[in-house]
C-alpha cells in the first residue's frame, strides 16, 4: 500500500496543482485562423458518435458476471459504495451491469492520482470533495449531435415559432424568448436552438433571445463554451445554417468547426446539477430541453427532476425530452403535444424564478 499516508493536505496540494496545470491547457483557441464556412465535406463519423456510450457492447462482451474478469480490480462492496455515491451526487443509477463501465472510466482518475486501488480512490473522494466533480465528469455519458431528434426542430419551425410571431404581432406575447438547455453536453443542442431561433427571429426584428445551457460536467461545458468541434460534425448542420452561422478552421486550425459570434452571443453556460435541491437559473422559460439526460436516472429521480423542471417552465412553455424518455407517470401535470414534447397540464406548478 505505497500510497497510504499520501492522503490529507500534501496529497490534496499535489492533486490540485496537477489539476490546475491540466485546466490551464484547456482547448486551444482558434484565434485568427478562421474563415467563413463555404461547404464542408461530410465524411467521418461525428464527434458525438466517437464519444463513449454508457452501455455499448464493448463494455460487456465476454463477461461472465459483472465482477469477473474485467473488474477484478473492484470488489462488490467497493462497487456498491461508488454506486451509492454517484446516485447521491448526480441521480445517475449504475446497475451492476455497469461494473466494467465504472472500472473503465474511473481507471484514468486512479492513474491521474497515482493510486493503485478503487478503495484508495474512494478514500480520496471523501477527503477531496472537489474530486467528485472530476469523477462525475468521467462517469457521465456525453453523446450529442447538432439537430438531434429532427421532429423537435420541425415542431419549433412549423408550429411553435410561427404562433409566437403571430401572438407578438397581436400584442399577445412579448418579444422575449427564454430557453434552457439542461444537460447540454458539448453545446450542439443549445447552438442548434440558437441557429433555429435566429432564423425565425432575426436580431433586427426586435426579439430578445437568451439561451441558458447547463451541465453536470465541467469538461463538456469547457468545450461548449469554446464552441469548437471536429469539422465532421458540420454534416449534421443544414447547409444554409453552416454558411450563415459557422466558421471553418484553416491553417493550424484546419479540421475544426467553430460557432460564429452571432450564435455564441445568445448562449451562456454554467454548471448545474439537476439532482440539486435548487436550480440557480432565472425562469420562467419558454422552452426547456432536457433530452437524453434522464435516461440514466431511476424512475424516482426522473419524476422528481421533471417536477422540478416544470416549476421553471412558463404556463404556455414547452418541455422537450429524449425519444426514450416518455413521461407516462406525470398525470395531469403535463400534456403531450407530440410524443416527447410536453406543455404544463392543469395540475402543474409553473413559473418559478430562482
Ligand atoms: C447524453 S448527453 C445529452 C446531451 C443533449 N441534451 C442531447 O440530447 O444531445 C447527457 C448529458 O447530461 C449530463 N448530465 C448527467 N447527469 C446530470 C445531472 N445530474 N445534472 C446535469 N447534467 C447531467 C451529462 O453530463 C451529459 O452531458
Amino acid at each position: 500500500m505505497k500510497q497510504q499516508g499520501l492522503f490529507g493536505s500534501e496529497r490534496a496540494r499535489r492533486v490540485s496543482a496537477r489539476y490546475e496545470a491540466k485546466k490551464q491547457r484547456g482547448v486551444p483557441p482558434l484565434s485568427g485562423d478562421i474563415s467563413n464556412l463555404a461547404g464542408v465535406p461530410a465524411t467521418a463519423e461525428s464527434a458525438g458518435e466517437r464519444m463513449h456510450e454508457l452501455s455499448g457492447p464493448a463494455a460487456t462482451q465476454g463477461l461472465m458476471s459483472p465482477f469477473d474478469p474485467v473488474s477484478r480490480q473492484i470488489s462488490e462492496i467497493e462497487f456498491r459504495r461508488f454506486q451509492e455515491l454517484i446516485y447521491r451526487e448526480s441521480g445517475i443509477w449504475l446497475s451492476q451491469a455497469k461494473v466494467p463501465l465504472l472500472v473503465g472510466r474511473l481507471a484514468k482518475r486512479l492513474r491521474f492520482h497515482h493510486l493503485q486501488s478503487f478503495r484508495d480512490y474512494y478514500q480520496l473522494l471523501t477527503e477531496m470533495p472537489e474530486e467528485r466533480i472530476q469523477m462525475l465528469d468521467a462517469i457521465s455519458t456525453n453523446e450529442t449531435h447538432f439537430f438531434r431528434e429532427p421532429k423537435h426542430f420541425e415542431l419549433l419551425n412549423a408550429d411553435i415559432f410561427p404562433r409566437w410571431s403571430r401572438d407578438a404581432a397581436r400584442g399577445q406575447k412579448t418579444r422575449n424568448i427564454r430557453v434552457w438547455s439542461a444537460g447540454c453536453s458539448t453545446g450542439q443542442e443549445p447552438y442548434s436552438l440558437a441557429m433555429t431561433l435566429l432564423d425565425h427571429f432575426p436580431a433586427a426584428s426586435g426579439w430578445d433571445i437568451r439561451i441558458i445551457a447547463t451541465d453536470l460536467s465541467t469538461r463538456v461545458l469547457n468545450i461548449a463554451e469554446q464552441a469548437v468541434w471536429p469539422i465532421e460534425t458540420a454534416r449534421e448542420i443544414p447547409d444554409a445554417y453552416l454558411k450563415r452561422f459557422m466558421l471553418k478552421g484553416i491553417g493550424e486550425q484546419a479540421g475544426k468547426l467553430k460557432a460564429g459570434s452571432e450564435i455564441r452571443a445568445l448562449a451562456r453556460f454554467s454548471r448545474l446539477n439537476l439532482n440539486d435541491a435548487k436550480y440557480p437559473v432565472d425562469g420562467p422559460f419558454d422552452l426547456i430541453f432536457c433530452r437524453n439526460v434522464l435516461i440514466y436516472f431511476d424512475a424516482h429521480s426522473r419524476e422528481r427532476i421533471i417536477r422540478h423542471l416544470l416549476k421553471y417552465l412558463s404556463r404556455d412553455g414547452y418541455l422537450f425530452v429524449g425519444h426514450a424518455e416518455g413521461l407516462y407517470a406525470m398525470g395531469s401535470e403535463i400534456r403531450a403535444v407530440i410524443p416527447t414534447v410536453y406543455t404544463p397540464g392543469a395540475g402543474a406548478q409553473c413559473d418559478a424564478t430562482s
